[in-house]
């Protein structure tokens, strides 16, 4: 099966796949998203605090396609972080998307407890309402998610973090599937920066004739990891979800593991 068709089971948003691969919208403009979803991106990341989110709609439309045929994700700001906040908020994403139902909403950042739950169930109304299809959070710690459940029975679908070859955050990983959450991977490519240029990642990827760039993407994906690889460069757009022609062995999938993890980017 084709990566642009591999999805990620959401144990606690059941009858929601997610896409294992999207295109993260952060500071791109819609001519990217019309190159990302030309070349098959299934998915594409975006947030209120972006302002990406009509760009996304519009690079959609200029390759006939409409919002509802890719799975969109956004995230509530800090600043909408409140009952009537979140309603807005969506009120406006959902509009700047063009759709009426979002597959998935994400809190951007934990403020305090009080915040993160006045906020969680505000999005579980949205939700029950099937305005959203699935909720999560972003950028939460294991200690942020004990608290919210001690509010809510609701458990977040997915936890975006940030995680790559040298930021690995193998514990969060692990904590957050003991709760059925789904881990996506954000700057999945270290922001471009000096873990493309790691010597092991490299040494893998002339082995298989690819990019450090295609390695990192293919071992998060292997892992069960959704990645949301960004660019603004068609070629790059194009590369990083060219990921069927080549797998990843145990032993490479170990060396990669054993990175050593604390490089931000
Ligand atoms: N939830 C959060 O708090 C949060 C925070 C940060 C990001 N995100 C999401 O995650 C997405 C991705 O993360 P990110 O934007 O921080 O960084 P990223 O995807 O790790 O890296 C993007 C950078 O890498 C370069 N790049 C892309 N593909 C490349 C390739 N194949 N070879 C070499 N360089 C390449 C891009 O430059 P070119 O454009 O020139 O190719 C760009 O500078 C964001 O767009 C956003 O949707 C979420």
């Amino acid at each position: 099966m084709s990566i642009a068709d591999l999805t990620v089971p959401l144990p606690n948003a059941p009858g929601v796949a997610m896409p294992a691969i999207g295109f993260g919208t952060w500071q791109v403009n819609r001519e990217a998203v019309a190159v990302a979803a030309a070349a098959g991106y299934p998915a594409f990341d975006s947030a209120t605090m972006y302002h990406t989110e009509r760009d996304v709609a519009a690079g959609l439309a200029d390759e006939g396609l409409a919002p509802a045929d890719r799975f969109l994700t956004t995230k509530i700001w800090r600043t909408d972080m409140s009952d009537g906040g979140v309603r807005r908020a969506f009120h406006a994403s959902s509009k700047n998307f063009g759709v009426d139902v979002v597959d998935l909403l994400l809190i951007h950042w934990p403020q305090n407890a009080k915040t993160n739950l006045e906020t969680w169930l505000a999005m579980q109304e949205l939700l029950d309402a099937g305005q959203v299809r699935a909720i999560g959070v972003s950028n939460f710690d294991a200690a942020d998610l004990d608290a919210l459940a001690k509010g809510s029975d609701v458990v977040p679908a997915v936890n975006q973090i940030e995680l790559h070859p040298r930021r690995q955050r193998a514990q969060l990983v692990e904590e957050n599937r003991q709760r059925g959450i789904s881990t996506t991977a954000y700057s999945p490519l270290g922001q471009g920066g000096p873990v493309l240029r790691d010597p092991a990642l490299g040494a893998i990827a002339s082995d298989h004739g690819v990019t450090s760039a295609q390695v990192a993407l293919r071992w998060l994906v292997q892992k069960g990891i959704v990645a949301i690889p960004r660019s603004s460069n068609p070629e790059r757009i194009r590369e990083n979800i060219d990921l069927d022609g080549f797998a990843l062995d145990d032993d490479e999938m170990a060396r990669i593991d054993d990175l050593p993890r604390q490089l931000r980017n």
